[in-house]
């Protein structure tokens, strides 16, 4: 059972590649993909890039190339929901593109020919990853919920309450979750994402975003990873 650990920033990558001891390099589609073990399971790990066509290709890759049997994506987002403040976590039930919009012929972000807008995550996967997140970071507020995607870095208090008017019940927003959850449902393979909330997404996103990714995501990241794949922890994925 190969499982994919993706990561969108370099950062949160290289602390998770720290934890495999014998990680190997395959490069497909210009990306680096390591192959190795950690805490005794197989894992993919691969950096992204940014945007949901990047992730697309990446998920796809993982499928088609490497066999993975489960996606698990760590990294952070701009936190949209009321009660979600810079350095909590949200692992996230489902996932929505704010930027999709074929109306009138489909409904405002529906993907056209799925009758669907939203993509569940793997409800035990999602359930396992939350408590690897409780047991890694205990003290740390964790919400669970809709996450939005879209290529766009929401770094506008106008475009932050835009979006949060238009989906309240979006908790964060991001650039990849909508993309990778769209290509799992495609090939029913379950998928969990978990984002450490970097920034609010609005006129002071852009430097909480760098402070943030420098200081905290890459510790957050690699100690959720490492309980999730732990032998010992209660929240082990299977
Ligand atoms: N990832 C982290 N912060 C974000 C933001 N404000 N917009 C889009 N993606 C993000």
């Amino acid at each position: 059972m190969t499982i994919a650990v993706v990561s969108a920033m370099h950062e949160e990558l290289a602390a998770v590649l720290a934890l495999m001891p014998d990680e190997h390099k395959e490069v497909v589609a210009g990306r680096e993909f390591w192959r190795g073990h950690l805490h005794g399971r197989e894992v993919v790990a691969v950096l992204s890039r940014i945007g949901k066509v990047a992730a697309a290709t990446t998920a796809t890759v993982l499928v088609e190339r490497f066999g993975v049997e489960r996606i698990v994506f760590t990294g952070v987002a701009g936190g949209l929901g009321p009660g979600v403040k810079v350095g909590d976590i949200v692992v996230a039930d489902s996932f929505l593109q704010h930027d999709l919009d074929a109306s009138p012929i489909f409904p405002r972000y529906e993907v056209p020919l799925y009758g669907q807008s939203r993509f569940a995550t793997d409800p035990q996967l999602s359930a396992q990853l939350a408590a690897a997140a409780k047991e890694a970071l205990p003290g740390v507020t964790l919400h669970r919920g809709l996450v939005i995607s879209g290529d766009r870095f929401v770094a506008t208090t106008a475009e932050s309450r835009a979006l949060q008017l238009a989906l309240p019940e979006a908790l964060a927003v991001e650039m990849e979750g909508a993309a990778i959850a769209q290509v799992c449902h495609d090939y029913g393979l379950p998928f969990a994402a978990v984002r450490t909330i970097s920034d609010r997404a609005d006129d002071a996103a852009h430097g909480d975003f760098t402070r943030f990714i420098q200081e905290v995501a890459s510790r957050y990241s690699a100690a959720i990873v490492a309980a999730l794949l732990a032998p010992t922890s209660a929240s082990r994925a299977s």
